[in-house]
C-alpha cells in the first residue's frame, strides 16, 4: 500500500488511542490531536495524565488486564460513535526464558488486553464512519522473522495478537471493518531504549500516514510502519 506521513483527513474523526500517557501512545495522540482528531486517550492512573490535558480530547482510566476496567471504560462511552481503535498499550522488557508465569502477564496485556476492547467497544466502532481497528504489535511478533529467539514473552504474545487480529478481520469483513496489525519500528521510548533506531515523532508521523491510507482492501494485514507487508 502507498504511505504518505501523517493522519490528515478531511472529516475530523474520533480516535481511541491506549497507553497514551507515554512513548508511541502520548505522540499519537499528540499528532492526531494536532490535526484536528478527537482523541479518547486512556491511561491507567488518570492522576498523572496531566501532561495529557491539553492534547487528548478526554482522558479515560482502562487498565485492560482488568475485565471490570474495560467495562467501566465502554459503559462512559457508550452510545457514541467511534471511528478508530488504536490498541497500542502494552507490556514490554525481556522476559527470563524459564519464567512461564510471568508470560501469562505477557499474554494478557498485549494479546487479551486488545480483544478485551475490541469486544467492549465494537457498538461504537459499528456506528463509526471508518470502522478500522489497529493493533500496534511488533516485528518481534513475526515468527518467519525470527532470526535471534528470545523475549519469549513478548515474542509469543505478539504473535498471539497477530493471530487474534487476523480472525478479527475475517469475523468482522461482512460489516465492513479494516483490522490490521503495524510494527511501529525499534522507537526510543522506554520500550525501545535509547539506542533505538527511530524517534517517537518520525515512528508515530510514518504510522498515522499508513492508517490514513488504509481500506477494505488492507484487512487483514501485517504492516510495516512504511506501510509494506510484514511476513507473520
Ligand atoms: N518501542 C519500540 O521499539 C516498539 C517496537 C515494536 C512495537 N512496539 C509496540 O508499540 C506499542 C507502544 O510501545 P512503547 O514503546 O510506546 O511502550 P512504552 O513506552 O513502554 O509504553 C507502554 C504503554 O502501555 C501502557 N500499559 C502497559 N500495560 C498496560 C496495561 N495493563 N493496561 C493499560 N495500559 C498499559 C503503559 O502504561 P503505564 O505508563 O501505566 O505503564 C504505557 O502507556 C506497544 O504495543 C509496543 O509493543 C514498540
Amino acid at each position: 500500500m502507498e504511505c504518505s506521513v501523517g493522519y490528515d483527513s478531511a472529516m475530523n474523526q474520533t480516535i481511541i488511542v491506549t497507553g497514551a500517557n507515554r512513548g508511541l501512545g502520548l505522540e499519537l495522540t499528540r499528532q492526531l490531536s494536532r490535526t484536528g482528531h478527537e482523541v479518547i486517550a486512556t491511561v491507567r492512573k488518570v492522576d498523572e495524565a496531566d501532561h495529557l490535558a491539553d492534547l487528548a480530547h478526554e482522558i479515560h482510566e482502562l487498565e485492560v488486564t482488568r475485565p471490570e476496567s474495560v467495562a467501566a471504560f465502554a459503559a462512559s462511552i457508550k452510545g457514541r460513535p467511534i471511528d478508530v481503535l488504536i490498541n497500542n498499550a502494552a507490556l514490554g522488557g525481556v522476559l527470563e526464558q524459564h519464567d512461564l508465569e510471568k508470560m501469562l502477564d505477557y499474554f494478557n496485556v498485549n494479546a487479551l488486553g486488545p480483544l478485551r476492547l475490541v469486544r467492549a467497544v465494537l457498538p461504537n466502532l459499528r456506528a463509526g464512519q471508518r470502522k478500522l481497528i489497529v493493533n500496534i504489535s511488533s516485528k518481534m511478533g513475526s515468527i518467519e522473522a525470527n532470526q535471534s529467539g528470545g523475549s519469549y514473552g513478548y515474542r509469543a504474545s505478539k504473535a498471539a495478537l497477530n493471530m487474534i487480529t487476523k480472525n478479527l478481520a475475517l469475523e468482522l469483513e461482512g460489516d465492513g471493518f479494516t483490522s490490521v496489525v503495524i510494527h511501529p519500528g525499534w522507537v526510543k521510548t522506554d520500550m525501545g531504549g535509547p539506542n533505538a533506531q527511530i524517534t517517537v515523532e518520525e515512528s508515530v508521523a510514518s504510522v498515522l500516514g499508513v492508517i490514513g491510507q488504509l481500506s477494505e482492501k488492507d484487512n487483514g494485514s501485517f504492516l510495516d510502519l512504511d506501510g509494506t507487508m510484514l511476513p507473520w
